[in-house]
């Protein structure tokens, strides 16, 4: 059954504009933390040139994702497979990365992951796509996400709004680097960084 997420409406139209922007037109992608697929259905209807392989952690989650990879409008949305951000990936390379709200409800060693997988994996000038709220040194945090983050951390203390320092000084190891940053709704940034 297609499951379908409340956040979906606020913020699939802004995160296409900028893949619209930023990926080439038959880029070969992965979605690290799929969710519900509904992002990952989407994009492939309005990027029909590009193929799209989901991922999850949440087994759970699969079958949902399964229904719109069956149903796939331009067959550019491939079955999911299993995937864990903090582990060792066998994935084959990719053009772009994209993950949508993964950073804040996930701990560190999942950023950590992805960046190290992505030094491997990413064709060269392959980029990465982070969507969610970051703690910028050079912007005032919004008091909403203060109080976002106090939030999360109490769910649960390895979670948090992530410091995009931290994220950018971490992905130089790997030979990554900072690309663009794209201001979107309720606070919300899409983090572009640069094989
Ligand atoms: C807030 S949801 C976002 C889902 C989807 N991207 C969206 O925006 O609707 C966070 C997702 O991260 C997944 N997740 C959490 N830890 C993960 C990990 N270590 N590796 C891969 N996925 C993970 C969860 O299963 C969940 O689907």
């Amino acid at each position: 059954m297609k499951l379908t997420s409340g956040h979906f409406e606020s913020n699939s139209q802004p995160i296409l504009s900028v893949l619209q922007q930023e990926l080439k037109q038959s880029a070969d992608v992965l979605e690290v933390a799929s969710g519900y697929g509904q992002h990952a259905d989407f994009f492939c209807q309005q990027l029909p040139g590009v193929s799209w392989q989901p991922s999850e952690l949440n087994v759970e989650l699969l079958p949902s994702i399964v229904a719109y990879a069956q149903d796939s409008l331009n067959q550019n949305l491939k079955m999911p497979i299993i995937l864990d951000a903090c582990g060792d990936w066998e994935v084959d390379p990719v053009d772009a990365i994209i993950s949508i709200n993964l950073l804040h409800v996930s701990p560190k060693q999942a950023c950590s992951g992805l960046l190290r997988n992505a030094g491997k994996l990413l064709n060269p000038e392959g980029l990465i796509f982070f969507y969610g709220p970051f703690i910028r040194p050079d912007v005032e945090t919004a008091a909403s996400n203060l109080m976002f983050n106090q939030r999360l951390k109490s769910m649960n203390p390895d979670w948090g709004i992530p410091e995009l320092t931290q994220v950018t000084e971490e992905a130089a190891d790997y030979g990554i680097e900072l690309k663009s940053i794209y201001e979107l709704p309720a606070n919300n940034v899409i983090v572009v960084l640069k094989k």
